[in-house]
């Protein structure tokens, strides 16, 4: 696809879709990466004085117009992470009015527009919405990786209606999907977690056929071991899952991918914070507890894998990682994934929500080799699906 590089700019209307679907409590901004981590393009656009038009959604406020989910408060966010520049806001992202705005404009302005989402047409993605859109800018600039598993008329419909291209943040993520899961360095190892097996079938069945190695933990793993007739007392596990889960361990094994599955694990009658936790083998685990994290055992196992691969792409904690004391297993692999990667062994690419969190949690959120923005879209990516939003540019260079 095309990049800014490859379109003319000066003076010209760039309409530049970003993801600004923020965390926000108590009418604040409690995490703001997503609008930091797409500044690089918007300064290139600034520099080669182009009038630049930020579409976004925020919630999911299904075609009506919700306060609650107005992107007024992300204009200002977004004015703080430019050191105080002015960005200004439209109550609407299609009609005459913003029209009007938008020819006020100078070379170099800002400018955000309200919630894609308050009409039906952005999620339909509807040709007439798109139209809408492309009539208020020259160029268009998907900035929003995160954003690119949904086909809707800003991420999908509007590359075929203006001459395209990708921002830098869209760059940068596929480049380093690319790197972790396309041409990585081998070996390359898969670490997933996260509760449910039956949200992550499609990701373990690509994975298992492009990695060297699947460590497979959290909830997840409990299905596994059941599988294999081990008792997992009244941990979560989703026993109808069992024959698939032997049919992947078996696709495993007939294509040379090491499976690491918990020896150890850590258990308590309940989630509680401070519940009284027991290690205990993963085969003995007690009729009346669950399996609330890996054992510290199993922690060491996957952290001496790790020291012998040399890209690691990880999705979804080991355990119970809010409640104490069961981040112990997430923490002890996530500061030995970031050693390692300090110390230039490792590539460690990691995504998702619950991911990202967990590695702030474990304090090495900073040291991985990269952070993708992405949650819902990095996941459909590791799992091999075409992402519509990338298509599209594709498509359109
Ligand atoms: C995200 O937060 O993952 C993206 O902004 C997509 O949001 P959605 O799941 O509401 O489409």
């Amino acid at each position: 696809f095309k990049t800014i590089d490859d379109l003319e700019l000066t003076g010209k209307r760039a309409l530049v879709r970003v993801d600004f679907n923020v965390p926000i409590r108590d009418g604040k901004i409690t995490d703001n990466s997503r609008i930091v981590r797409v500044l690089p393009t918007i300064q290139d656009l600034k520099a080669q004085g182009a009038k630049i038009v930020l579409m976004a959604h925020f919630g999911r406020p299904k075609g009506t117009v919700v306060p609650d989910m107005s992107l007024a408060l992300v204009a200002k966010g977004l004015s703080d992470a430019l050191g105080g520049e002015i960005v200004a806001f439209a109550v609407n992202c299609i009609g005459s009015d913003v029209a009007t705005l938008i020819g006020k404009m100078d070379n170099s302005d800002i400018l955000l527009l309200e919630n894609l989402r308050f009409h039906a047409g952005e999620e339909a993605n509807d040709p007439q919405f798109a139209t809408e859109l492309a009539k208020l800018g020259d160029v268009y600039i998907n900035d929003a990786f995160s954003a690119a598993h949904r086909a809707h008329a800003s991420t999908e419909a509007l590359a075929r209606l203006l001459p395209a291209a990708a921002g830098r943040l869209m760059q940068t993520e596929l480049e380093h999907l690319e790197q972790a899961l396309g041409q990585p360095k081998r070996p390359v190892a898969a670490l997933v977690g996260g509760a449910k097996v039956s949200t992550k079938l499609e990701l373990l069945g690509n994975l298992v056929g492009k990695v060297d190695v699947l460590v497979i933990g959290g909830g997840m793993a409990n299905t596994f071991l059941n599988a294999q007739g081990i008792e997992v007392g009244r941990s979560l596990c989703e026993v109808d899952l069992a024959d698939t889960a032997r049919a992947i361990l078996e696709e495993a094994a007939a294509k040379g991918c090491k499976i690491l599955l918990p020896s150890d694990v850590v258990v308590a009658s309940d989630l509680a914070p401070g519940a009284t936790a027991l290690t205990v083998a993963a085969n003995a685990v007690p009729a009346d507890q669950m399996i609330l994290d890996a054992g510290v055992n199993t922690a060491l196992e996957i952290s001496k894998e790790l020291k012998s691969c040399k890209t690691l792409v990880w999705n979804g904690p080991l355990g119970c990682f809010e409640t104490e004391p069961f981040d112990a297993a997430t923490n002890v692999v996530a500061q030995c994934a970031a050693k390692l990667t300090k110390e230039g062994s490792l590539l460690t690419v990691a995504g998702g929500g619950d991911t990202v969190s967990a590695l702030i949690h474990a304090g090495v959120v900073d040291d991985f080799s990269y952070i993708s923005t992405a949650g819902g879209a990095f996941l459909e990516w590791l799992e091999g699906k075409t992402l519509p939003g990338v298509k599209a540019l594709e498509d359109a260079a």
